[in-house]
């Protein structure tokens, strides 16, 4: 029975639908392509040598999602589609919490309706804010400082309640660190439209030749070089991530909340020299001020997940870069 895919043409999303595939699930694919391009589709077929079904929709219209489920008997469902820029969420908070959370009840009402009641949801390492300590524990407190993350913790409150009030409805909440990288293949990679907010796209873009320089955002940081420390993650071990879930979700009911993370903090200059390292590029970049809302250090504490997932990261930062360069090498425009 096949799993629907919400948002299965993003960056996440799209390489996780390859790695659904080589896993021998059937994929579904629901995406308004707001931040994508039909292209992705072709590229998941091409890649994974199986052609996806496609609906072009929004997660918050309730009609599209009846027809997708009264046309397929859904298995379960990866939940990726929502709005993922936390500058953007602090202008536009409605609009977070509209796509997010809105979204998500109009989902799980459906859902409901057809009986499917199994979802992995994308949540997000910002639901913990400025961490008191690192690495990051998921039993840390809560704290997320930006309706961003304040619309992924309130869906996995409402995940968590519904979990509660139905005990054969299964949730499980992946909490990502920074995913960057791309398929080796370099047929497919992250495609931001129009400024990059994100360091490791910048990077490659700069790289190519599209941008002139990268800002780093502050120097000044209580790090060892004085750049943000990050939890950069393969976008492709993330993927894998959301297959072991899945293979959880067979074992175990209930709720789940793990982190997706290496376990490893990198700072900016430090993903700047490995970038270097391997494809021989210096970035141009300038110290500039540091960004709102950017806090000091954020890396997981992956251990739950790998004991309880049987799932860990396996793709160094190195390789990271490698395939990143690979996909902007390969795609200058992007899709
Ligand atoms: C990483 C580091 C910046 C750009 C964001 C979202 C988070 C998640 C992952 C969705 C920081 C520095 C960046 C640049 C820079 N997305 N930087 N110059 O902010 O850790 O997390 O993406 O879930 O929700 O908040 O990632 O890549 O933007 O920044 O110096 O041009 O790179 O200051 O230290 P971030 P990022």
């Amino acid at each position: 029975m096949p799993i629907l895919v919400t948002g299965g043409a993003g960056y996440i999303g799209s390489h996780t639908c390859v790695e659904l595939i080589d896993n021998g699930y059937e994929v579904v694919v629901l995406d308004n392509l707001s931040n994508s391009k039909p292209e992705v589709l072709n590229r998941i077929a091409e890649v994974s040598g199986q052609s996806v079904r496609f609906y072009q929709g929004d997660v918050c219209d309730k009609h599209i999602l009846n027809q997708v489920f009264a046309a397929h008997s859904i298995d379960a469902v990866v939940h990726f589609a929502g709005v993922k820029a936390v500058g953007e969420s602090v202008e536009k908070p409605i609009k977070y919490y509209q796509n997010n959370v809105a979204g998500t009840l109009t989902l799980l009402e459906v859902m409901r309706e057809f009986g499917v009641n199994r979802i992995v949801f994308s949540s997000s390492a910002t639901v913990y804010g400025d961490p008191r300590e690192v690495p990051i524990k998921e039993d840390f407190p809560v704290g997320p400082v930006n309706p961003y993350g304040r619309s992924k913790l309130m869906v996995e409150d409402i995940l968590r309640d519904q979990c509660t009030a139905d005990p054969s409805f299964g949730a499980c909440l992946l909490r990502y660190f920074n995913p960057i990288g791309a398929h080796a293949s370099g047929r497919m990679g992250e495609d931001p439209s129009g400024i990059p907010n994100n360091l490791m796209p910048f990077v490659t873009q700069v790289a190519v030749g599209k941008r002139s320089l990268l800002q780093v955002f502050g120097n000044d940081y209580d790090t060892p070089d004085g750049t943000g420390v990050r939890d950069y993650i393969h976008v492709v071990d993330l993927a894998l991530g959301h297959v072991k879930a899945l293979m959880w979700q067979q074992e175990s009911s209930g709720i789940g909340v793990f982190n997706l993370g290496t376990g490893t903090g990198v700072s900016v200059l430090e993903l700047i020299n490995a970038f270097a390292v391997v494809t021989g590029i210096n970035i141009p970049y300038e110290i500039a001020p540091r960004r709102e809302g950017d806090v000091a250090l954020c890396f997981a504490d992956a251990n739950k997940a790998k004991n309880e997932l049987h799932w860990e990261a396996r793709r160094g930062l190195l390789e990271m870069c490698q395939d990143a360069w690979r996909w902007q090498k390969n795609n200058p425009q992007g899709y």
